[in-house]
């Protein structure tokens, strides 16, 4: 799903003369701090890219080559003046990021073990956590969330753009062929850094995703402006997929030892229109063995489609064929590199019924279940209230073989520091309203009577 969060706040954090844990510190063209806070030494990843990293821990971590894009820090980084507001944030964030190094959430048959139980897991979307610029907002999103039993918390974490905006605007990443900029300042992954941590301190998993299909914070169309090509041929373009990768090296380097990681997502409902299914098979295989192989092993790795072209079982409709995405959901179950396959599932938006969600969900299991790898229902919406149709899905997947948990789209509060609501884009569920009781605490409930609490 895409939308737009109603919610914008303007809240500019300083930089001090040294380097924040995570941050860059030197490179080609860098003009920035080149020493790094106590503790955290500069350490090279490549000729364009040194970055502050735990000074204990310091060891090369791959040969990769350095890719034609540019990688630097912003001039809005760098402008900030120093406060001390900064320097405590910088290392509440590094201080939990350093002390987590074991109890990572991983697949147990066909179901997630996290901090050490196995069993069936629910969680929400808040595609716009990454996006706040109070972290008091975060930190009251997230005390909600994880008093409610919710486990699993799916945020974005790519926001690409054309143009860099003006100080005060959250962005992630430049994207412009004559060279690239990651934005590691207080607008840019300080924000993420922020999610992390204080889902470290609530308890919460995350899924953390690389790029969006939709144009919805830059996503694949912001690299086709920069290096060219179409949508489609953004999966084989090397000039798109070579920053790609280095975009997924930046944001997987700064969490790498983090806990509350759950996993790695490759995109958000990833499509390649008019595609052979290889185009987008052959992507996941090699991003996935990229992220598993060369930068991260101790996390899961997903996809993040929306399911389409399970070509087994199904009704022969439109979801059901590899034409809806271009690619063929059940052969990509084999790449050994995903950890476990999602699905999302908006039987309005793809012309079929409410009740056809439970053929969606039941072959979808079935597949996940002959492949051994746990099924993930990680967006659902229905203009319907709850009651009425999305409580029958989640209750359909609690009780099927091979379906491992459920994430409503999307999740919704009021935040302190503007006493406002978040993004309601028609299916957002907010936190103690009527329909949260259906969404989540019935759920919850099930899910403990199954399970134990
Ligand atoms: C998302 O995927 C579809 C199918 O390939 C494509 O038509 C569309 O252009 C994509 N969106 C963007 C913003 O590129
Ligand atoms: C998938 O990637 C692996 C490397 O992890 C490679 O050995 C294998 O050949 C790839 N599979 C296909 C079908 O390309
Ligand atoms: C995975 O599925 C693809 C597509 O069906 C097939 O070409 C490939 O041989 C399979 N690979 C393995 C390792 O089973
Ligand atoms: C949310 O609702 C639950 C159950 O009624 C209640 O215990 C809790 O205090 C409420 N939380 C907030 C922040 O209102």
């Amino acid at each position: 799903m895409k939308s737009i969060i109603s919610c914008i706040l303007l809240f500019a954090y300083a930089a001090n003369g040294q380097q924040s844990p995570y941050g860059q510190c030197g490179g080609t063209t860098y003009t920035g701090p080149t020493s790094c806070v106590s503790g955290w030494a500069c350490t090279s990843q490549n000729p364009y890219y040194y970055q502050c990293l735990p000074a204990a821990t310091t060891t090369a971590k791959s040969t990769s080559k350095p890719t034609s894009s540019v990688v630097k820090t912003t001039s809005s980084s760098a402008k900030t003046t120093s406060s001390s507001k900064v320097s405590t944030k910088a290392s509440s964030t590094s201080s939990t990021a350093v002390s987590t190094s074991t109890g990572f959430a991983k697949t147990s048959g066909l179901f997630f073990d996290i901090d050490g139980k196995t069993e069936y897991y629910a969680g929400t979307n808040c595609y716009w956590c990454g996006f706040l610029t109070a972290d008091s907002d975060v930190d009251h999103v997230f005390a909600d969330i994880s008093s409610s039993g919710l486990k699993i918390v799916r945020v974005w974490g790519f926001n690409d753009v054309n143009t860099i905006p003006s100080t005060g605007t959250v962005w992630y990443q430049y994207l412009s062929a004559s060279g690239s900029t990651i934005n590691t300042g207080a607008d840019g992954l300080q924000r993420l850094d922020y999610v992390v941590s204080s889902a470290e301190k609530y308890g919460l998993k995350l899924i953390i995703n690389f790029v969006n299909n939709w144009s919805d914070y830059g996503g694949i169309a912001a690299y086709v402006n920069a290096f060219g090509g179409t949508a489609s041929s953004w999966y084989t373009d090397s000039g798109s997929q070579a920053q790609y990768q280095t975009y997924i090296k930046a944001v997987v380097s700064r969490y790498s030892t983090s806990s509350a990681i759950f996993a790695w997502e490759l995109a958000n409902e990833p499509r390649c229109s008019g595609c052979d299914v290889s185009v987008i098979y052959n992507w996941a295989n090699s991003t996935s063995a990229y992220i598993k192989k060369s930068l991260d092993s101790n996390h899961m790795v997903t996809m993040g489609d929306e399911g389409f072209g399970p070509t087994t079982g199904g009704d022969g409709s439109y979801p059901f064929t590899t034409s809806a995405g271009g690619y063929n959901w059940q052969s990509n179950l084999n790449i050994s590199t995903l950890d476990f396959a999602t699905f999302h599932l908006y039987p309005e938006s793809w012309g079929t019924s409410a009740s056809w969600g439970t053929l969606w969900i039941t072959t979808h299991a079935a597949a996940c279940a002959s492949a051994g790898k746990p099924c993930l229902l990680e967006e659902f919406g229905y203009s319907d209230e709850c009651a009425a149709v999305e409580s029958g899905w989640q209750s359909t997947s609690l009780s099927t073989t091979g379906m491992a948990g459920d994430m409503f789209w999307q999740y919704g509060d009021t935040l302190p520091s503007c006493n406002c609501q978040t993004s309601n884009d028609g299916n957002t569920v907010y936190f103690n309203t009527s329909d949260w009781t259906c969404f989540v605490t019935n759920h919850i409930a099930a899910i403990e009577a199954k399970y134990g609490s």
